[in-house]
């Protein structure tokens, strides 16, 4: 297999450049954080702004505010329309909060300091096998997420945001015609499941998950708890008996393998009777 590169030879210019922006990745992530964390999308969503106007706006160092808005411009997120003057992309219109399913949780959960530092520790993880997150922290990112409400509360924001995003292929792609009563197992804040349940009038849910998470819950989509349960507990100990369906989405991935089963475990449990084993 021909490795690219004889001895000797130098890279070729197109393959050093794309291997430094490979390289340089963090740079841009870092500047799409501030530029979300300032709302600087947001600021200019109603038309193009003078940097200047912008940093007195975000309380910003107007200089290096500057700087970063041409370094934006540079990854395609802002246009600088006329000197020192700057408009969205419609790549960087991307990033408003006020657009349905804004990806600003997920900037803001990703490029979180807690994140950023587990990566930094990734190296760890690669030769450990252990979590680069606990590594980092000295604890898990579910019992960190307890600690920090402003940190949770990004994160089940970031969940509602995958969640709304695949909605209309989950109701398109699975038949759920026939489920009097589904538990969704780890359910965050309900979107999932009050997207089903709007979808199938009759059908009863039950929201399932760490108590302090579903205590954030909406069930907004279908107009309060009527059709949907909200219970509290830990999915190591036992879910929610008595369904006709479980949902498992974006769970098992969190967990090593015995963890994963214990879930698995717990679940079956509760679909003996339905499925007729032991
Ligand atoms: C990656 S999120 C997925 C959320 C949701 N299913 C979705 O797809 O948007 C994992 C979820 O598992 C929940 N979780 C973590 N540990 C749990 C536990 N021991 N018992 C129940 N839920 C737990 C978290 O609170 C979080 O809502």
């Amino acid at each position: 297999m021909d490795a690219g590169i004889s001895p000797g030879q130098s890279p070729a210019p197109q393959d050093f450049a794309q291997i430094f922006r490979l390289i340089g990745g963090y740079r841009i992530s870092q500047a799409l954080r501030v530029a979300v964390e300032l709302g600087i999308p947001d600021h200019l969503a109603a038309g193009p702004r003078h940097c200047d106007d912008l940093a007195t706006t975000t309380g910003s160092h107007a200089p290096t505010l500057y700087r970063l808005l041409r370094f934006l411009a540079g990854a395609g997120l802002l246009d600088e329309t006329s000197p020192k003057q700057f408009a969205l992309t419609p790549l960087g219109s991307t990033l408003r909060a006020d657009i349905p399913a804004s990806i600003c949780p997920v900037v803001r959960l990703w490029l979180s300091e807690s994140h950023w530092q587990s990566w930094s520790h990734l190296l760890h993880s690669v030769q450990t096998g252990q979590h680069a997150f606990d590594h980092a922290h000295g604890t898990g990112v579910f019992d960190y997420l307890r600690e920090d409400a402003e940190l949770s509360a990004i994160f089940n924001a970031t969940m509602t945001t995958s969640s709304a995003r695949l909605a209309n292929a989950l109701l398109k792609h699975y038949d759920f015609h026939g489920i009097g009563r589904i538990v969704d197992i780890g359910g965050g804040h309900g979107f999932t499941l009050t997207t089903i349940l709007a979808d199938h009038p009759t059908m009863q849910g039950v929201l399932f998950d760490l108590p302090d998470v579903v205590a954030g819950a909406s069930l907004e989509a279908i107009g309060g708890t009527n059709r949907c349960e909200i219970i509290g507990g830990s999915f190591f100990e036992t879910v929610p008996a008595d369904a006709d369906a479980y949902i498992l989405k974006q769970i098992i991935h969190d967990w090593d393998d015995d963890q994963s089963l214990a879930i698995l475990r717990n679940v079956r449990v509760q679909c003996q009777d339905m499925l007729g084993f032991c």
